[in-house]
């Protein structure tokens, strides 16, 4: 892909699943890539290092503002620059709305969509200052679309798309590009969780495709939309869900 080249993408979430397809396909394209997640991510960084890529591991609560702004900070000192920011980092706590707790309603909030607020705010000045940057954030076909279950993960995703589009009507003009990505279901630990027969009867019967997305090609749409071949997409939400939403 064009433009990925030696840039600076740092990967919330990466440890696992999506993000850690989203930190190898970043460094298979010859991006330096950090590996930011609150779980320990050096098992990835040493897969990275492996391939003859240079990865950094930084612990982080995406909560948090501080532990954030530490991460951005080590981020800087270890690369000089962040050139993408790929908000990846989610959690379910999945109840139907009648039995579900306030407790279980902040904490998706917390990660899932203040998270994405603290980690965009932060790297912002770098890119502002550089003039150019890409953010890139996972919503879901939940927010697009609401699931049984899930008022508080679909209001988060539902809410990151809002942030995104926002953002790009205020930083065009300053070299920026925001997008959103909308996975389906994707065979991750997220996913996992699910009961098989729901799996079976409610999800994979609705998927065109018949199968459930491999975390390699949420990747494949991160990497195009942070290139240089996707530079006149901006506020756009890409569905990478087998056309479950038909
Ligand atoms: N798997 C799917 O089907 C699917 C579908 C649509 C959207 N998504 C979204 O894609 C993203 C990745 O999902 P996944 O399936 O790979 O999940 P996952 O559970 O495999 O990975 C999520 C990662 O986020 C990290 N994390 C959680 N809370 C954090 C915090 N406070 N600070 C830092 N890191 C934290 C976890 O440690 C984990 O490594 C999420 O935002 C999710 O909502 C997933």
């Amino acid at each position: 892909m064009r433009g990925l080249k030696d840039k600076v993408v740092l990967i919330t979430g990466a440890a696992s699943g999506i993000g850690r397809a989203t930190v190898l396909r970043f460094a298979e394209e010859g991006a330096r890539v950090v590996v930011a997640d609150f779980a320990d991510g050096s098992a990835t960084v040493e897969e990275v290092k492996a391939k003859g890529a240079a990865a950094l591991y930084v612990q982080v609560d995406v909560v948090s503002p501080d532990s954030v702004r530490a991460m951005v900070d080590q981020t800087v000192a270890a690369f000089g620059r962040v050139d993408v920011l790929i908000n990846n980092a989610g959690i379910t706590k999945d109840a139907m709305m009648k039995k579900m707790s306030k407790e279980a309603w902040d904490d998706v909030v917390a990660v899932n969509l203040t998270g994405v607020f603290n980690c965009t705010s932060a790297v912002l000045p770098h890119l502002l200052e550089q003039k150019s940057g890409v953010v890139l954030t996972s919503s879901s076909v939940v927010g697009l679309y609401g699931n049984l279950g899930q008022t508080n993960y679909a209001a988060t995703k539902w809410g990151v798309i809002g942030m995104t589009k926002s953002w790009a009507k205020e930083m065009a003009r300053n070299g920026l590009r925001f997008n959103c990505v909308a996975p389906g279901f994707i065979g991750t630990e997220m996913v996992r969780k699910i009961p098989e027969q729901v799996l079976n009867e409610k999800i994979l019967i609705k998927v065109p495709a018949g199968r459930l997305g491999e975390p390699e090609e949420v990747a494949a749409a991160f990497a195009f939309l942070a290139s240089d071949d996707a530079q006149f997409i901006n506020g756009a939400v890409l569905s990478i869900d087998g056309g479950c939403t038909l």
